[in-house]
C-alpha cells in the first residue's frame, strides 16, 4: 500500500467510531480529508450526522459534499473528532499535529469531544527514541513574535532540549493561520520530555497554542501494510 492507500484505509476504518444522530468534529490534512470524504458518501446514503469542521479548508470540502454543518459555538459538545497526525507516540498517545497550521481549531474542537480518533499512515508511527524529528508547530500572535520566540527557545532550552526556530512561510510570506497566528516551527529533532514542554509552552504571553497533544486522543488507528492496527493510550 502507498502512504496515501493507507491514510485512506484509516479513515475508512474511523467511519466504525461513527453513528447516526452523533455530532462530529471534522479534522484537517490529507488523512482527514479521505475521511471527510468518506463520510460524505455515507451522508449521501443517508446517514445523519452534524459535523464541526477545524479549518475553513475542511468547511469548505465537507460543504461541497453536502455534510450538515455546524459551528463549535452552535454545537459546543461533541461525540468525536476524527483527526489525521503529524507524529504519534504510542506510549500515552501523544500527538504532534498542526503540520497543516490548523493545530489550535484542531485542538479546541477534539477537546469538545468525547472521543479523539486519530488516523494516520504508518510513516507517521515513532518511538520514545524518533518523536520529535516533525518540527514541533506553535501558534503564536503576530504582535511581539521576536519576543514570543525568544521565550519559546528558553523554554526548549530549560528542559535540555534545542533547535532552530522558523516562523513558517508560504510563497515568499508569512503563513498565517485561520485565527490571523503565525507559525513558529520548533525543530527539535528529538522531544524528550513532551509533558513538560507542552506545559511550558502554553504558559508564554504570545503563544496561542502548541502542537503537543497530550492526554486528549482516545485511539489511534494507523494502517499499515498488514491492515490497520488500533493503539489506545
Ligand atoms: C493540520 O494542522 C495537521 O494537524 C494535520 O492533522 C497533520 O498535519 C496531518 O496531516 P496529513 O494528514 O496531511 O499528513
Amino acid at each position: 500500500m502507498t502512504p496515501d492507500e493507507q491514510k485512506k484505509a484509516a479513515a475508512l476504518a474511523a467511519l466504525d467510531h461513527v453513528a447516526d444522530g452523533m455530532k462530529v468534529g471534522l479534522g484537517t490534512g490529507s488523512t482527514a480529508n479521505h475521511f471527510i470524504d468518506a463520510l460524505g458518501a455515507r451522508v449521501r446514503q443517508g446517514l445523519k450526522v452534524i459535523c464541526v469542521p477545524t479549518s475553513i479548508a475542511s468547511r469548505q470540502r465537507a460543504a461541497a459534499l453536502g455534510i450538515p454543518l455546524a459551528t463549535l459555538e452552535e454545537e459546543p459538545s461533541l461525540d468525536v473528532t476524527v483527526d489525521g497526525a503529524d507524529e504519534i507516540l504510542p506510549r500515552g498517545l501523544v500527538l504532534i499535529k498542526g503540520g497543516g497550521g490548523a493545530l489550535t481549531r484542531e485542538k479546541i474542537v477534539a477537546a469538545s469531544s468525547r472521543k479523539m480518533v486519530v488516523i494516520a499512515d504508518a510513516s507517521k508511527l515513532m518511538t520514545a527514541q524518533t518523536f520529535g524529528r516533525f518540527p514541533l508547530p506553535v501558534e503564536i500572535l503576530p504582535f511581539g513574535a521576536r519576543a514570543t520566540i525568544r521565550k519559546i527557545k528558553a523554554a526548549i532550552d530549560s528542559l535540555g532540549m534545542s533547535g532552530e526556530i522558523i516562523v513558517r512561510q508560504t510563497g515568499g510570506k508569512d503563513f498565517i493561520t485561520d485565527n490571523g497566528g503565525l507559525i513558529a516551527d520548533c525543530h527539535l529533532g528529538h522531544i524528550t520530555r513532551p509533558t513538560e514542554l507542552a506545559d511550558a509552552l502554553i504558559r508564554i504571553p504570545g503563544v496561542v497554542e502548541q502542537g503537543l497533544f497530550t492526554s486528549i486522543a482516545t485511539v489511534a488507528l494507523v494502517a499499515t501494510g498488514d491492515g490497520v492496527e488500533t493503539i489506545t493510550p
